[in-house]
């Protein structure tokens, strides 16, 4: 471990290790924790945690604790605390799979909110104190400025709120990832806010590194632990044919003139969808674009590469084991083409409308007027949450959902009567892309719409039943704006749940 990762002379007494770290988290506390996606999160203090649970608990003596962050997090977080039953509550986005159980399993509380929302509220109050930030940083500097990491997410916030800081310092972590950050210091509450002065998605506005009030810092546990995110399956056919419908739409728009050559900045969601589409684009006709998004994946590290893609804004570097390591042999040659800023920025309403970004985001289901759900399979079952789509999907310049299909086998209709669970209403959604194809729903009435969205995205072997409900919902329904019959709307994911398919 070379110690010029902590180069102010007065914290280098606070090292200590990852259990007498932990040891000074107080049961039933609020912890902001680093973390967006598999990135950036801390990794020693958190399992040294779920072991000081775990011990409590076979002692009889059990204690949880309250646990913010940017996004997802890695095993060594979400997995280790929810195994050791040590989440009592959870913010504001949850991907693990043993947190998930729990979660619906009723045992965990979990509160789901568009990303951009997070450091606000808690600046304005509204999610009560916050008693320790757990951080994970690349190298503290000699005036005790902190060097982020492979992700921003609400670090910032959560320091600055924090009563007590604590700092992991990877050096697993690229030294030469400084520099790459930007991180904004000019936000304030109502009535005192002013414009985010942020008007290209290459524009740097604030700061390389975090302040920190050294009197906060309570402990620093030096670490050296890669990033764990999940590999990406290369792209399907299936992929394939939703990227190839959306880079057709693009196509038709930039030669109607409604978008320019280099498009807009792109927004790509999670999944393995959107980073067939960011794939896709490697040969498509566009050069010269922007991102300006909250994850960095491998479909856009590739667009880098290629050159097509001129520079990414986003919150976090989310890539797979093998391109993470091939970026960290590489990092030098991104400095000028990666800015990492904090998601209050990355996903900043003010912003994403400003720049008219192209918002490209996974769905669970949508049903035929257009509205989307990201979050919940049969209306009830947490998947992950709502993340950065809200705020994309709303402010955007063209807001794309996508999916394919069918799920579990051809089991489900992703396109279905009526949404079991609303995230996105369809104002916000202006297409559906399924591998059938896209459903345009700019300027269309809801009757409108579901003939397209019938048409154009349904499975074919669902198409007549959607097109019989349809037919019905026209006669029978209390009215005719958005025809619909209240009795039979949940009827799909009603039969699937008794039945294990949706067909009849
Ligand atoms: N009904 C029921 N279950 C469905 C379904 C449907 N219509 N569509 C997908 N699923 C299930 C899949 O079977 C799978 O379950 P399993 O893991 O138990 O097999 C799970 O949902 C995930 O599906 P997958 O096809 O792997 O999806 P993905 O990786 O493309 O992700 C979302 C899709 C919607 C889950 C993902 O995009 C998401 O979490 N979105 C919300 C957050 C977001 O959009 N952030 C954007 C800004 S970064």
């Amino acid at each position: 471990m070379s110690p010029s990762r902590i180069a102010a002379p007065s914290l280098r007494s606070k090292v200590m290790s990852a259990h007498d770290a932990a040891a000074l988290i107080d049961p039933g506390s609020t912890i902001g924790m680093s973390g967006f996606t598999g990135s950036g999160y801390p990794k020693e203090i958190p399992l040294a945690l779920a072991e000081r649970i775990e011990t409590a608990h076979a002692a009889g003596d059990p204690f949880a604790v309250r646990i913010w962050s940017g996004a997802s997090t890695g095993p060594e977080l979400d997995g280790a605390l929810a195994k050791a039953d040590g989440i009592e509550f959870r913010m504001p986005y949850n991907s693990d799979p043993i947190a998930r159980e729990k979660i619906n399993r009723g045992e965990m509380q979990y509160f789901d909110l568009h990303l951009s929302q997070v450091a606000p509220m808690a600046w304005e109050g509204f999610l009560g104190p916050l008693d320790t930030a757990v951080i994970e940083v690349t190298g503290i500097c000699e005036d005790g400025s902190l060097i982020p990491s492979t992700s921003v997410g609400n670090n910032k916030t959560w320091i600055d709120c924090a009563q007590k800081v604590i700092l992991e310092v990877n050096s697993w972590q690229n030294m030469a990832l400084e520099g790459m950050h930007d991180i904004y210091y000019g936000t304030a509450l109502p009535p005192n806010r002013v414009p985010i002065p942020l008007v290209r998605a290459d524009q740097r506005i604030g700061e390389p590194r975090f302040r920190c009030d050294p009197d906060k810092i309570v402990a620093i546990v030096e670490t050296d632990t890669p990033d764990r995110n999940a590999p990406f399956t290369p792209p399907d056919e299936c992929a394939r044919a939703i990227a190839g419908h959306l880079i057709e739409f693009l196509r038709h728009e930039v030669k109607v003139g409604r978008l320019p050559q280099s498009l807009l900045p792109l927004q790509s969601g999670v999944g393995n969808i959107a980073n067939a589409v960011l794939t896709g684009l490697i040969d498509s006709p566009f050069d010269d674009m922007t991102a300006y998004t909250e994850v960095l994946q491998d479909g856009m590290l590739d667009l880098l590469k290629s050159g097509k893609l001129r520079v990414a804004s986003t919150t976090a570097f989310s890539l797979s084991p093998e391109a993470q390591l091939g970026l960290n042999r590489d990092l030098d040659r991104f400095r000028d083409k990666v800015i990492l800023r904090p998601q209050e920025i990355s996903n900043h309403p003010e912003v994403i409308r400003r720049l008219g970004c192209i918002a490209m985001n996974g769905m669970i289901e949508a049903d035929i007027y257009g509205n989307v759900n990201s979050t919940h399979i049969m209306g009830s079952r947490i998947q992950n949450g709502i993340g950065g789509s809200g705020d994309f999907a709303r402010n955007a310049f063209i807001s794309a959902f996508l999916t394919p299909s069918t799920a579990r086998r051809g089991a489900i209709s992703a396109i279905v009567p009526h949404v079991s669970h609303v995230d996105h209403i369809n104002q916000d959604v202006q297409l559906l892309v399924t591998e059938q194809g896209l459903a345009d729903m700019r300027g269309l009435a809801p009757r409108a719409r579901a003939e397209l969205v019938i048409e154009k995205c349904a499975h074919p072997d669902y198409r007549p039943m959607l097109r019989d409900y349809y037919d019905r919902a026209r006669k029978g329904s209390y009215g005719q704006q958005t025809p619909m019959l209240c009795g039979e709307a949940f009827a799909w994911h009603q039969r699937f749940i008794e039945t294990g398919t949706m067909r009849v």
